[in-house]
């Protein structure tokens, strides 16, 4: 099939590129490389095309998402604590450019699985999270993530074919350490030797999926027979801050204690997904257990 990734030299997108080229399928990045590295790609870069190009672009867009069998939309800002400060920006580059996307799945029929996120959920009274909990975003980048999900329903109302992966706290390699999640800058403190520093008291819980079962659920997302719906991605298991800084510590072999600094603005208190959805939609489920994952890769930073 002839897919197109935005967002495709990032993170997450540059994984997804990277399963779609396993799995034969013929691959166009589009990514203005606002926050990606095109070393991102470069194990594979002789396999697919890249387009430097911003989703705003709309009639650049338009000409090369014609012939698409599908989009994985991943491009956008993504940053919780830049986006109370630049909240045009991300309004413009998640929303307009999301809308976009939507538009000519609309006049070209292809099919869309996008990244939603866990943060359209707020701070829910209850954990684990299902689908159909209340959305009360606590953030402007979770807004523009909620204004997504409305576009969502309008266009799978006009009848595109739409899915939203609510992921939660994704991890693994090439995580841009700027823009990183909280695992990423702990093994970035713990290789420089120095403790993680820990946002408020770290009792928070999180659920963490590892970015490979991430590219697989986005290609079983674009083959299943499901035309519309949001899925929450995670494992559906949590484990708070405070013990996900213990694991990393032990493995390291270090003698340091965590830091605890102050709790950050916007941030939800607790966060694990309800996977049912996923499993009966999708038949997707993550397997990556994260324990072994952070074992294996403190032991290989400890070696260099
Ligand atoms: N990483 C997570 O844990 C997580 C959790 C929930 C949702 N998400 C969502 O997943 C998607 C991918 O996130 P990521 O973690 O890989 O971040 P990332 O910053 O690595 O990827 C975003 C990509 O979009 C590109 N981009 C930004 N603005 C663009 C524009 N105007 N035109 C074209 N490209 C543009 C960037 O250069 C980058 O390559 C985002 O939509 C993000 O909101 C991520």
């Amino acid at each position: 099939m002839n897919f197109i990734v935005t967002g495709g030299a990032g993170f997450i997108g540059s994984h997804i590129v990277e399963h779609l080229v396993e799995q034969n399928h013929s691959v166009t990045v589009i990514d203005n490389f606002h926050t990606a590295k095109l070393e991102n790609l470069s194990r594979f870069r002789n396999k697919i095309e890249i387009l430097d190009m911003d989703i705003l672009d709309y009639e650049k867009l338009r000409s090369v998402v014609k012939n698409a069998d599908g989009i994985f939309h991943e491009a956008a800002l993504t940053l919780v604590q830049e986006s109370f400060t630049k909240q045009k920006e991300y309004h413009d580059v998640n929303v307009t450019g999301t809308e976009n996307i939507f538009r000519l799945a609309k006049e070209f029929g292809f099919k869309v699985v996008y990244a939603s996120s866990s943060s359209v959920y707020g701070d829910t009274k209850k954990i684990p999270i299902r689908e159909d909990a209340e959305r009360k975003p606590l953030n402007p980048y979770g807004n523009t993530k909620l204004e997504d999900e409305y576009l969502a329903e309008k266009y799978s109302k006009l009848g595109v074919h739409i899915i939203g992966l609510r992921y939660f706290n994704v991890y693994g390699p090439r995580q841009n350490i700027a823009y990183a999640g909280v695992i990423t800058k702990f093994l970035e403190n713990i290789a420089n030797g120095k403790a993680p520093i820990i946002n408020g008291d770290g009792l928070q819980v999180r659920d963490f999926v590892y970015i490979r079962d991430v590219a697989k659920a986005n290609l079983m997302a674009m083959e299943s027979k499901v035309n519309f719906a949001f899925i929450n991605i995670g494992t559906g298991a949590a484990l708070s801050i405070n013990d996900l800084a213990n694991i990393i510590i032990k493995a390291s072999g270090l003698a340091i204690k965590p830091v605890h600094g102050p709790p950050l603005e916007g941030d939800v208190k607790d966060s694990q997904a309800d996977v049912s959805l996923a499993k009966k939609l999708l038949g997707w489920k993550a397997e990556t257990k994260l324990e072994n994952w952070l074992n294996e890769t403190v032991q290989q930073i400890m070696k260099n």
